[in-house]
């Protein structure tokens, strides 16, 4: 353990890692949209990539460094809160679902991968966007 609070570099860093996993993601839905199937394999395996990185600086972060909470008040904490919420429930529901979403494809059972993956990108998509909001609310503004 060492203490303290979470520096801003640790803070940025694991959100650009979110951030870049959201990138990928936009990117591999825009490669299958074109039916560029290849190049959305890479994609998408790479975005799982960056999220699993992501999951595992997050851990270590929780570990090593104490949490920052909102120092809002009134109507931005309660919007700050309903933003924290949705993306915590959200983030935990999408790991099974990219799972199960990346082991259908990687089989090829394509005609069962496509329903759950536009469930599964559309909530990994508010994740990343959530998750960088919520890094703006503590490090950034408004409070
Ligand atoms: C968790 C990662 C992935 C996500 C979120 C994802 C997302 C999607 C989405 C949203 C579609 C539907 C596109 C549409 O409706 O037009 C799709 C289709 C497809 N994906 Fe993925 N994908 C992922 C991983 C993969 C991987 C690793 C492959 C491996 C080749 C793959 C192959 C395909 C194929 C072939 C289709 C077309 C299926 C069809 O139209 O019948 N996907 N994917």
């Amino acid at each position: 353990m060492i203490g303290g609070p979470t520096p801003l570099w640790v803070a940025a860093f694991n959100t650009t890692l979110i951030v870049v996993s959201g990138a990928f993601l936009a990117m591999g839905y825009s490669f299958i949209r074109r039916k560029r199937i290849a190049a959305h394999r890479r994609s998408m395996l790479t975005a799982a990539a960056f999220a699993a990185l992501f999951l595992v600086v997050y851990v270590a972060r929780a570990l090593l460094f104490e949490g920052k909470l909102f120092a809002g008040e009134g109507l931005w904490r309660a919007v700050y809160l309903a933003i924290l919420g949705s993306h915590i429930v959200l983030a935990i529901a999408i790991a099974p679902l990219v799972l199960v979403t990346l082991r259908r494809a990687l089989r090829g059972d394509y005609l069962r991968h496509r329903p759950i993956a536009r469930v599964t990108l559309p909530l990994w998509a508010y994740v990343v966007v959530t998750g960088w909001v919520i890094f703006w609310f503590l490090y950034v503004g408004p409070s």
